[in-house]
């Protein structure tokens, strides 16, 4: 059995804010596990801080002028600040940049290093000799070998999805000097994590069958493919440089120290800290995304391993991946619901986010956050079913009895059936939480206000007062009780809720232990007014997000658009043949069963002619009539639904995506030529 228990979240990279993809996957479970943990008197220390090396942040400084240490101070502000004001109870928040990290990081290197524990291999990577620098692949843009777009990276073709590696560029460029590359030298060292593949695989695969299925599926996977050695250091200027000599210019890679932060962090929190990484008895938890596994559970454990003297982590519980609107979260497209920006926007909803992403949390398989279902889980679950058994209950209390919680008479057997019930699934919670279903368990909690509004409503107190005053003091003496044990239970998940809910109730201390109870509010209690503890989510309220994404969406085809490349040149005779001329629009109407076509009536100064023209979504007939438009005249003449065209008008799309017709900038005669 463990004394304690370690839970580290994966370090956000501190080039960005977070989003709820972030939360979704990673700091809202970690946080309900954490607080659970608390709740049940266990010793807890929850470990989260700013991941703030690595490229990604170097770019993204240059790209701004300023330095990447202004970049991680920026993002790591605004990510601490939101996850304080989210009620994420991180006991410590640390940062990867701080002195700590640097010292812990470089001993942690150094150790290993002089233990045998690296190789050291000399590579060729590209360089940029104009700006005398080895380029990270992200620093290399080129064509894509696959879809053949250019401004691919060195690493990922943006859009195709395809990933690469800087050598399948096709005339690749340096971002930093936009000179070609050339292959240089370099000397790395390696963590020979071939080595470690025999204890890992014993470890997980045989140990470990408990984790989630899509965690051990991939260490499998990995294990089964064979392990390489894994290059540790960097040629880069932005990072914790090599602690060894005569390795200037090099850096750890920021995947080797990023999972030492998780030492360092504790460190800072407390002078203890070795007790929470070497003792047997203190188990360990990473909460992470996806992505995060091959790092959680093969690489920093080989780390460990090689170093000796830290414990495994206990379980690696990884989520999937969040959708937003059945799109996938995408920081470069800014398709996201930023915290920040959450919290800016829908000021004390806290908790309604906490519980959706809970509901929705992508625990077996990717999950999709809408902004409808948003809505419809706050007011049909929080505001319909949980806000409104305790404003039931409370309410009741105030009128009849002044605030006053009355005593329970005698307990009748179906007060003892809504108790058992009651009990299931407040241990059914517990067993879904223990094994890191936090979905499931919120589902038990929401059971749990469910049977309340089912209490009152096959009771009837407002009904019973009138003839039975001794039964219905009973059912609001245990209905508050009932309300009490909401107040438990609903602390991992919605802790600002549960505290107004404790204070309301005059609870001190919310403890785990006092689920299943029905004693907790002594009789004679005066509890607190009755407030609303959800308000219904507006439907203006989500009309504006989904707004701002559909804008965000129209941004980024403005921001990828790029004019077509130019076709094949021709010559001047070619050009002439083309016999484009001006017109005047004379009647125009829609063509019978084509929901696209315009049949249009011109003049075209040689006795008329008719046109039709794909533009019927675009615009009325009646406010095309009288307008000039452009139009080829030698166009051979073809039938669309049944109606001779005689040309072509000319038309431009814009950035909607709407056709807009081509007209001259001033009268012309209608039959003039254009050219
Ligand atoms: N910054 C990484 C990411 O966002 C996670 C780092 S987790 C740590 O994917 F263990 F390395 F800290
Ligand atoms: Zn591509």
């Amino acid at each position: 059995m463990f004394k304690r228990t370690l839970i580290t979240s994966a370090l956000p990279y501190a080039n960005g804010p977070v989003h709820i993809g972030h939360l979704a996957g990673v700091y809202v479970p970690a946080d309900i596990y954490a607080r659970y943990l608390r709740l049940k008197g266990e010793e807890v220390m929850f470990v989260g801080g700013s991941d703030e090396h690595g490229v990604p942040i170097t770019i993204k400084a240059r790209e701004e002028g300023v330095s990447p240490q202004d970049i991680v101070d920026r993002y790591h502000k605004i990510i601490k600040e939101s996850f304080e004001e989210l009620g994420i109870s991180f006991d410590v928040y640390g940062r990867t940049t701080s002195k700590t990290h640097h010292k812990t990081a470089s001993d942690f290197f150094r150790k290993l290093y002089d233990k045998g524990e690296f190789i050291e291999k000399v590579s060729e990577q590209l360089y940029d000799e104009e700006a005398g620098e080895f380029l990270a692949d992200r620093y290399v843009v080129g064509t894509c070998p696959h879809c053949g777009k250019d401004g691919a990276y060195g690493d990922q073709c943006e859009a195709c999805g395809s990933s690469l590696s800087p050598s399948e560029l096709i005339n690749p460029k340096s971002r930093l000097s936009g000179s070609t590359p050339v292959l240089k030298e370099t000397s790395h060292w390696y963590l020979p994590l071939d080595k470690w593949e025999p204890k890992l695989r014993e470890w997980i695969l045989e140990n470990h069958k408990e984790w989630r299925p899509n965690v051990y599926g991939q260490c499998k996977s990995w294990l089964d493919m064979g392990l390489l050695p894994r290059a540790v250091s960097r040629d880069l200027k932005w990072g914790i440089p090599v602690p060894v000599e005569g390795a200037e210019g090099k850096v750890l890679y920021v995947w080797f120290d990023a999972p030492i932060g998780y030492i360092s962090n504790t460190i800072d929190a407390t002078p203890d800290w070795e007790k929470w990484w070497k003792d047997p008895e203190s188990r360990m938890i990473h909460f992470i995304g996806k992505d995060n596994i091959v790092f959680h559970c093969i690489v920093f454990p080989s780390m460990l391993m090689a170093h000796g003297e830290y414990n495994l982590p206990d379980n690696v519980p990884a989520n999937e991946f969040l959708n937003l609107e059945d799109d996938k979260i995408s920081t470069s497209r800014n398709w996201a619901v930023w915290l920040h920006e959450y919290l800016r926007e829908l000021p004390g909803k806290q908790d309604v986010l906490r519980y959706v992403l809970t509901a929705n949390a992508p625990e077996t398989k990717d999950n999709n956050f809408t902004w409808k279902d948003f809505q419809a889980r706050s007011n049909n679950e929080l505001v319909a079913i949980l806000g409104n058994f305790i404003n039931r209950a409370t309410v009741l209390i105030h009128k009849y009895y002044g605030g006053m919680v009355p005593a329970a008479g005698e307990i009748l057997d179906s007060d003892k059936a809504m108790m058992e019930e009651t009990r299931r699934n407040i241990e059914s919670l517990s067993e879904n939480l223990d094994n890191f279903k936090f979905r499931e368990g919120l589902k038990d909690a929401m059971n749990v206000a469910r049977i309340g509004n089912k209490y009152l409503a096959d009771n009837e107190p407002w009904k019973l007062i009138k003839t039975d005053p001794v039964r219905t003091a009973t059912i609001l003496n245990l209905a508050v009780q009932l309300c009490a044990n909401l107040a438990v239970i609903f602390e991992p998940f919605t802790p600002f809720t549960a505290a107004k809910l404790a204070e309301q109730l005059k609870i001190k201390e919310l403890k785990w232990d006092m689920t299943g109870k029905f004693d907790l509010i002594p009789d004679g209690i005066e509890i607190g007014k009755p407030e609303l503890l959800f308000e219904k989510i507006e439907d203006d309220v989500v009309e504006f997000q989904i707004k701002k994404l559909e804008d965000a969406k129209k941004q980024n085809i403005l921001n990828s658009w790029k004019p077509a490349s130019v076709k094949e040149t021709v010559e001047f005779p070619q050009f002439e043949k083309m016999d484009i001329r001006v017109g005047k629009v004379l009647e125009c109407e829609k063509v019978p069963k084509a929901d696209k076509l315009l049949k249009f009536k011109i003049d075209d100064g040689m006795g008329g002619r008719t046109i039709v023209s794909g533009i019927a979504k675009f615009y009325n007939p009646e406010d095309l009539v009288g307008k000039e438009v452009c139009f080829i005249a030698n166009f051979a003449p073809r039938k669309l639904k049944g109606v001779e065209s005689q040309g072509m008008i000319l038309s431009a799309e814009d950035a909607d995506g709407r056709l807009v017709v081509i007209s001259p900038s001033g009268p012309v005669r209608p039959g003039s030529s254009v050219g």
